[in-house]
């Protein structure tokens, strides 16, 4: 892999311990196993180290926040490229205490530009943002000119970020893009959003509470074309520019649900319409003509990567047992359902 002409010897990746960010270190380690990988995660109740169990001694970990600055200076020394996917991600828990979503996803972005500024070597520094910075489009598709319109404490968080990024290279001209992905699902994804959440419930025959009237949309990305995106991204992206990772598989909530109980042999009567999500967007869908200009596209249909999920979502018992265990889980929203 290479950056600048460069090979890329050794990543700085943030939130490796989580759903996609475990998936990319999976991705490096299987592919390119000559990049040193550093996972530098907080192990938020979203972190996870059995994400990435049986190539423990494929990265070096360091438990840290990133917005400690010290710590965050001392992991960056020698790396080429930065991914930061660490972020505080759930849009219903940050409905409920958006706290730690500001603190995270918007000075936590700043402390790992600022350490990037001080260090000087850093040959690109990757900001994972999301579609949702957008906001929610009844027609058509959002392209990169969009202007930011983000709805929840998490999509208005994660466009601060995504604005700080763009800052430090316009400003400081530092090499800085920022990637915006669709809804991603796939293997590792913590059971509170919304697919890995309702195949672990339909497993223990729990019910489904399923938002207002269940025609809100989403696009969905399978994780590993995220992944590969993101690879695009390093080897062809240009410093200063955002790029829509879009899957064109939209999908009501109402049909995923559907889908998922299919799948499972499930009965429809465990769905429950409850109270609808506070300021919940309607719909979410991206243009991703810019990514297929530097020759990425999505590989894995719904049908297919659903399939994949279930499946490996009824082979890992035990992995999100324990975490619903672990947890009080998801109590602020149990009054919605139980
Ligand atoms: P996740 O919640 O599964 O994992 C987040 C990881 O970040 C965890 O390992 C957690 O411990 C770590 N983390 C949280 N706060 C931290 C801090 N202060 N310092 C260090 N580590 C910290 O998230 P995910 O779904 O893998 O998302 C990864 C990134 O992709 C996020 O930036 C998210 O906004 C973005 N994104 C996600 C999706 C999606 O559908 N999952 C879609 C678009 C964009
Ligand atoms: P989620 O997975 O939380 O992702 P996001 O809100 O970031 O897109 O939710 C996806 C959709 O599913 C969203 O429209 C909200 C809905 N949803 C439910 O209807 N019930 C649930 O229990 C959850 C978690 C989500």
């Amino acid at each position: 892999m290479r950056v600048k002409g460069q090979d890329v010897k050794k990543i700085m990746v943030t939130g490796g311990a989580g759903f996609i960010g475990s998936n990319f270190i999976r991705h490096i380690h299987k592919h390119f196993p000559d990049i040193e990988l550093v996972n530098y995660d907080k192990l938020t109740y979203a972190g996870n180290l059995e994400n990435l169990a049986g190539i423990e001694g494929g990265y070096v970990f360091v438990q840290g926040d990133i917005q400690d600055a010290d710590r965050v200076a001392t992991a960056m020394a020698g790396v080429d490229v930065v991914v930061n996917f660490a972020a505080e991600t759930h849009v219903d828990r940050s409905i409920h205490d958006p706290g730690d979503f500001i603190l995270t996803d918007v000075y936590g972005v700043f402390v790992l530009l600022e350490a990037m500024k001080k260090n000087g070597q850093v040959k690109l520094f990757v900001h994972v943002s999301t579609d949702e910075v957008y906001g929610s489009i009844a027609d058509g598709f959002f392209n990169e000119n969009s202007p930011l319109n983000p709805s929840s404490p998490y999509a208005a968080s994660k466009a601060g970020g995504d604005r700080l990024a763009y800052a430090y290279f316009k400003t400081f001209d530092l090499p800085v893009l920022i990637a915006r992905p669709a809804n991603n699902y796939g293997p590792y994804q913590y059971p509170e959003k919304l697919i890995p959440f309702f195949i672990t419930r339909a497993l223990q025959d729990q019910t489904l509470p399923l938002y207002g009237d269940g025609s809100n949309c989403r696009d969905w990305l399978y994780v590993e074309d995220t992944v590969r995106g993101i690879l695009a991204l390093v080897e062809k992206g240009e410093p200063g520019q955002a790029y829509n990772l879009g899957a064109g598989q939209e999908c009501s909530n109402n049909d995923v649900t559907r889908q998922i109980l299919r799948h499972l042999g499930k009965p429809e009567s465990l769905i429950r319409a409850v109270a609808d999500r506070k300021g919940h967007d309607f719909r979410y869908a991206l243009d991703w003509g810019k990514m297929r200009g530097l020759g990425w596209q999505p590989q894995t249909g719904f049908t297919e990567g659903l399939s994949r999920t279930v499946e490996w979502y009824l082979g890992h018992r035990d992995w999100w047992r324990k975490l619903i265990e672990k947890q009080n889980f998801q109590s602020h929203l149990r009054k919605n359902y139980e």
